[in-house]
Order: structure tokens, then sequence, then C-alpha cells
């Protein structure tokens, strides 16, 4: 996984990359989108699935921005489930694409599949979430947000939440992780953590925590279910703005307000997630942007011309509060 630590690996990842490319070079392929000989760059992209809002807009990115650069996209919905996502990737070896990308559902497990693509010569590009290697060498680079920031921009924008609800007293906190094992999960858990342990060791505590799976109906599920178990749950943290829609409605049928009774921040910025902002059932919401074709198809191009490219390309984000989302609504692109 890419921590702002081996953050510093960058300049062995580039030379990875370098050298991947070279390798592809060597081998007599042409390069760049159109591959100096008319034959288009075809790229292999494996997608983790379509759980949610962010997830469609990020394929729908993908999809436009291939086409808009003119590569051959072979495009590949893995359900969330990881041995779909390698026999895609094996896939896409087998056809000697000229770069894989993909979106990997969960951190480990990479290893094998990855040497593949290192063998066959074929460069390999995150996207989105990274992953757990013995090798640096197996993938050029990730584009990408900062999870583990998005978990400590959550912490920050609840403390605003509460003062500006005038809360007073205990924060009890219900927790929806994503997916298990998935980047997002771990690092935006991790991240919020930090700052609570940090900040907040009185007066914070975190008296549920499950996973979700990134979709509207776990988060409304799991959500039912802890107000069972902790109705005195006065906070929700949610990994992303579905598993926080589903989980107003779980809120809303146990006969409390959300957005009052229970506080709410969610992760992602979807136009779902905003509407549900506007109408006062989220508290705030820190933007996770899906947009990520236009810049992996840069990167892509970089990667297979044999260019330098950065360890970690990083994603800008905003955070937002509820009294600016009938503002911000109208320009959300997704
Ligand atoms: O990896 C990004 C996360 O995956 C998004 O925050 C979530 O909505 C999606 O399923």
């Amino acid at each position: 996984m890419l921590t702002r630590r081996n953050f510093l690996t960058a300049a062995v990842g580039a030379a990875a990359a370098a050298g991947l490319a070279a390798c592809a070079k060597e081998d007599g392929k042409p390069s760049g989108s159109t591959g100096g000989g008319g034959k288009a760059l075809t790229l292999g992209f494996s997608q983790v699935g379509s759980e949610s809002g962010w997830r469609t807009a990020n394929s729908e990115s993908v999809k436009s921005a291939a086409k808009e650069a003119g590569y051959t996209l072979k495009f590949s919905d893995a359900q969330q489930k990881q041995e779909n996502q390698i026999s895609a990737i094996r896939n896409y070896i087998a056809q000697k694409v000229d770069v894989i990308a993909f979106s990997p559902v969960v951190v480990t497990g990479w290893d094998a599949v990855l040497k593949e693509a290192k063998a066959a010569k074929i460069p390999v590009v995150l996207t989105d979430r990274s992953v757990e290697t013995s090798d640096d060498s197996l993938f050029v680079t990730l584009v990408g947000s900062d999870f583990t920031d998005e978990g400590r921009r959550a912490a920050k924008i609840l403390e605003k939440v509460l003062e500006k609800a005038g809360h007073k007293g205990p924060v009890k906190i219900a927790q929806l992780e994503g997916t298990t094992g998935a980047a997002p999960a771990i690092e935006r858990a991790k991240g919020f953590k930090e700052i609570m342990d940090a900040d907040h060791k009185d007066d914070w505590k975190i008296v549920v925590s499950q996973t979700g799976d990134f979709t509207r109906a776990g988060g409304k599920q799991v959500m039912a279910a802890f107000l069972q178990s902790n109705p005195d749950i006065n906070v929700l943290y949610a990994h992303n703005d579905d598993m926080g829609i589903g989980a107003i409605q779980a809120i809303e049928a146990a006969g409390k307000k959300p957005g009052k009774d229970i506080l709410i921040v969610t992760v992602d910025g979807v136009k779902d997630g905003f509407i549900a902002m506007s109408e006062g059932k989220i508290n705030a919401i820190v933007e996770c942007n899906p947009l990520l074709g236009p810049q992996l198809m840069d990167v892509v191009k970089k990667v297979k011309d044999g260019e330098k490219v950065e360890r970690w390309i990083k994603t800008e984000e905003s955070d937002f509060l509820q009294d600016q989302a009938k503002d911000a609504l109208p320009t959300r692109k997704y």
C-alpha cells in the first residue's frame, strides 16, 4: 500500500516505469495513442464493480477519457471479486495489451498476477486504490486519492459539525466501513482514528464499527443493527455516501432524524450525497474525486512511451459542510 512514507520511493517507481516501458519498446511495439504506426494504444482496465455512485462516475470517466484519447479500451467489471480481477488481468496479458490498469478490490494477494504481467513486459498502473506487494517494481504508479488523509479530514470536519450543532457530552460514533481489506476502508478508518486518538481520547468513542461493503443496501442493513444494539449513537461516520444514504433510511425507520439526532459525516461527494446534505440529512462530506479518467490516460501514454512518472499521482479534493450544499449542488459533475 502506498503511504506518505513509501511515497518517497517515487524515483524507484519511475525507474521501474521507464524500465517496463523500455522493455515494451524493445519488443518493437509502437508507442503513443496511435501507436506511431496507426495502431491505437490498447489499455486493459479491470474495474472493482458497480457498488456505488462513485464507482459509476469513475467507470464513465475512464471510458470517456479512453475514447477521447483514441485508445482501444478493454473494460471489465469484477463485481467486487478479486478472483474476477485476477482472471481479467490474465486475459489482458494473454491478449498482449500495451498497458494494464486496475482498481484493486482489496490490498493483498496480487503478487502472482503482477509478476506474470511483469514477465510479459506489460506495465501496470494502479488507479483509485493501492496494493501491498513484495516488490515495488510490480506496478508503475498509482493515480488516486490519499484515503488516510480523507479519514483525517473526516475527523477534522466532524469537530466543526459538533461545534455547529452545539453538541455537549460524549460523542458516540458508529462507523460504517467500506469493503473489508480494501485500501479506502483500511485507510479512512486509520486516518480518522489518528485524529481521534490525538485530540479526542476522552470525549469521542467509536462504539460500533462494521462493513457495509460500500453499498446502500449494506449501509441500511448494518445501521439498522447498530441502532438496535446501540440506540444512543449520536454520530455516524460512513466511508462513502451510498452507505450513509442507506443508513439515513434505517435512521428514519427507527423514528430518528438524520443530521439532527445523529450527526452524519460521509466520504465521496456524489450528487445523491449532496442532495441528502442539502436536505439537512448529512452534515458534512469529505470529497473523493472519481473523475480519474483523463489523468489516467495521460499517465498510461507516458508509461507506454517510457517517460518518468511520479510514484503516486494524487487527486485534489475539498470538504463540504451542510451550509455549502445548496450552492455546490448545481455544479457537481458526478
Ligand atoms: O475506492 C474508492 C471508493 O470505492 C469510494 O469511496 C466508494 O464509494 C467506492 O466504492
